[in-house]
């Protein structure tokens, strides 16, 4: 068993990774059905949270069902760190989880997100701080290093450890590389075999067949995975890693009566959670996911994409179905 604090998770959980724009409360709810044990919000910005900025505060919303699901926060100043883990207790999430990962510019010139791990004090001291200020377990996601020649992970994780992080979930890759070349997930092996270390340790980057889930458990050794781009227009990722861990073998692919159920599901709770214009626009991107492979989508694509009323949307599912579901496989 796999323990977050006091959050007890199966052996090697699988974990849905923040991701903007993507790890909303219906993807997160599409993902837990199918067998994510833990799951997170997108990042949140904590100055946008004490400006009460309504977009941030919006992304607070989380679900009985999702549990345990993790809240996770960017920032490098201090005092808005700590008064948004105070405004994110309100949400009573299960963990706060710090991102100490995110490449882009923006985030990076302000000193938060990767761009803390040129100031690894800090990343400590801030995390320590917030460790102080909440009951709520504090974990971190990261990146190995700010770039190859810095890589330091192995201290940085002990250091983060020692003053009370209770999980770390590391991206095999350095700020440098951004989304580029393939993550390497050696170094992470390196934290977990720290002798001193005692927490789980997540391996995270490019983890998209149940074979690599399976080698980051058996060959490397890692406490759990956590899982982003693979789970995008597909959610059923978990249950395929799952299933292939249980049998050694692969379930069969996804119909097309799985996959417009899900958009289905997926656009209602989007309209549900948000209201019907929101919900109608926002899952607007996730379509070519859910029906990627389809012959000729782009005709059924425009009917789902063009019209603000979901009625018309949900005709186009059921036009896919009539079209596709013969075939079932795409
Ligand atoms: C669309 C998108 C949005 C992301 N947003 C976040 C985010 O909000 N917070 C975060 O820590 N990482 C974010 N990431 C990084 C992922 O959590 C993950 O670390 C990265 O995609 C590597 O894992 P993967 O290969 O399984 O996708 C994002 C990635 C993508 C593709």
């Amino acid at each position: 068993m796999v323990k977050i604090d006091n959050i007890e998770l199966p052996d090697f959980p699988l974990l849905l990774a923040p991701m903007e724009d993507v790890s909303d409360p219906p993807f997160r709810a599409l993902c837990k059905e199918q067998g994510a044990d833990v799951v997170y919000t997108e990042f949140i910005s904590s100055e946008g949270l004490i400006r009460d900025a309504a977009k941030s505060t919006m992304k607070l919303d989380i679900y009985e069902k999702e549990r345990p699901v993790g809240i996770q926060i960017f920032g490098a100043n201090l005092d808005s760190m700590l008064q948004s883990v105070e405004i994110v207790e309100k949400s009573s999430p299960d963990i706060i989880d710090i991102n100490f990962g995110c490449p882009v510019k923006k985030v990076v010139s302000k000193g938060a997100g990767a761009g803390i791990l040129k100031d690894i004090d800090l990343m400590v001291s801030l995390t320590k701080a917030m460790v102080k200020r909440t009951h709520l377990p504090i974990t971190i996601k990261t990146r190995l290093g700010w770039d190859h020649d810095s890589i330091k992970i192995v201290e940085v994780a002990e250091r983060l450890q020692d003053v009370g992080c209770k999980a770390i979930a590391i991206h095999g890759r350095t700020r440098a590389q951004m989304y580029k070349g393939e993550a390497n997930w050696r170094p992470i092996v390196d934290v977990k075999n720290n002798p001193r270390m005692h927490i789980p340790v997540f391996a995270n980057g490019d983890i998209d067949t149940p074979e690599k889930a399976k080698s980051i458990r058996d060959d490397y050794g890692l406490d759990g995975a956590m899982i982003g781009r693979a789970s995008i227009g597909n959610p059923w990722f978990f249950k395929q890693v799952k299933h292939y861990f249980e049998t050694g073998n692969q379930l069969p692919p996804i119909t097309i009566t799985e996959r417009v159920a899900a958009a289905r599901r997926h656009l209602q709770m989007a309209i549900d959670w948000k209201g019907e214009k929101l919900g109608v626009f926002e899952t607007r991107r996730h379509y070519t996911n859910y029906f990627r492979g389809i012959p000729h989508f782009k005709e059924y694509r425009m009917k789902m994409v063009t019209s603000d009323n979901p009625e018309d949307v949900f005709n186009a599912f059921d036009e896919v179905l009539e079209r596709f579901s013969k075939h079932e496989f795409v």
